[in-house]
């Protein structure tokens, strides 16, 4: 087992992931170490945006990876295999699940996880990733602004015991993440495109020119989105110049 290999367990901290970076720079941890917590004071999510996490209620955790045989320009690889790792948690209680690019976990149109992976490059290598995870579990009702939050128990009437849900969790991600280490990286991104939330569905898009009717093909080198448009035109597109609207 690489990870959940070494767990270690803070009753609250400003963030996981910011911990672990500060961590990491003054100790060894070994590969696969979680941090995890029951509550953060400024739990961070994409774009400055606050990660909202009722005390004692989710699954707060960082993950420490040293995947140097991964290229720095593949290292979507990573959010991918993090992606299914939580769909196979998922899988143990819900059917139907999606990953809303680029790495949002959605059930119907509700957000139950979120991933925040933050990496260290250096001589074109990757030196650490640091894969924190939201996933939001026995919380019933959410205060932020954020527009669709749910949770395992508001999905199923069932509340689950965390510490069970962290190993199973553990258990689904490592089993992800030796498959890169294997090189089964064709696997994981064809596993990743056939989970994309609203894969090959005419849906309405916005881009920097405005709103279009699209269907999204796949998701190709440097983990860009392609977009078909109306009329055939194929655009790809990095996080941020495509917003989906709902
Ligand atoms: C997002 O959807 O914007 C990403 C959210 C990631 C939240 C998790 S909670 C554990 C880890 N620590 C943080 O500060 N953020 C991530």
């Amino acid at each position: 087992m690489i990870i959940g290999s070494n767990i270690l367990f803070f009753e609250n901290l400003p963030s996981t992931n910011t911990r672990t970076a500060y961590l990491l720079k003054k100790n060894n941890l070994p590969e696969g170490t979680v941090v995890y917590t029951n509550y953060q004071s400024e739990g961070r999510g994409y774009s400055g945006n606050k990660w909202e996490s009722e005390d004692g209620k989710n699954l707060l955790i960082s993950i420490v990876l040293f995947p140097s045989f991964i290229n720095p320009s593949d290292q979507f690889l990573i959010s991918m295999a993090i992606s299914l790792g939580i769909c196979d948690f998922l899988s143990r209680f819900i059917p139907d699940f999606s990953i809303k690019w680029p790495n949002d976990i959605y059930v119907n149109n509700d957000k139950i996880a979120g991933i925040l992976i933050e990496s260290s490059v250096i001589d074109k290598k990757i030196e650490f990733t640091i894969a924190g995870i939201g996933l939001n579990i026995n919380q019933e009702k959410f205060i932020s602004t954020a527009p669709n939050p749910v949770s395992l128990f508001l999905l199923t009437g069932i509340s689950y015991d965390l510490t069970v849900c962290l190993n199973q969790l553990g258990t689904d991600l490592d089993k992800r993440y030796k498959q890169l280490i294997a090189g089964y990286s064709g696997l994981i991104k064809k596993e990743y495109v056939s989970k994309l939330y609203h894969l090959d569905e005419w849906r309405e898009f916005r881009d920097i020119k405005g709103g279009f009717t699209g269907r999204i093909l796949t998701v190709g080198d440097y983990g860009l989105i392609k977009i078909e448009k109306e009329g055939g035109e194929i655009s790809e597109y990095a996080f941020k110049e495509i917003e989906f609207i709902l």
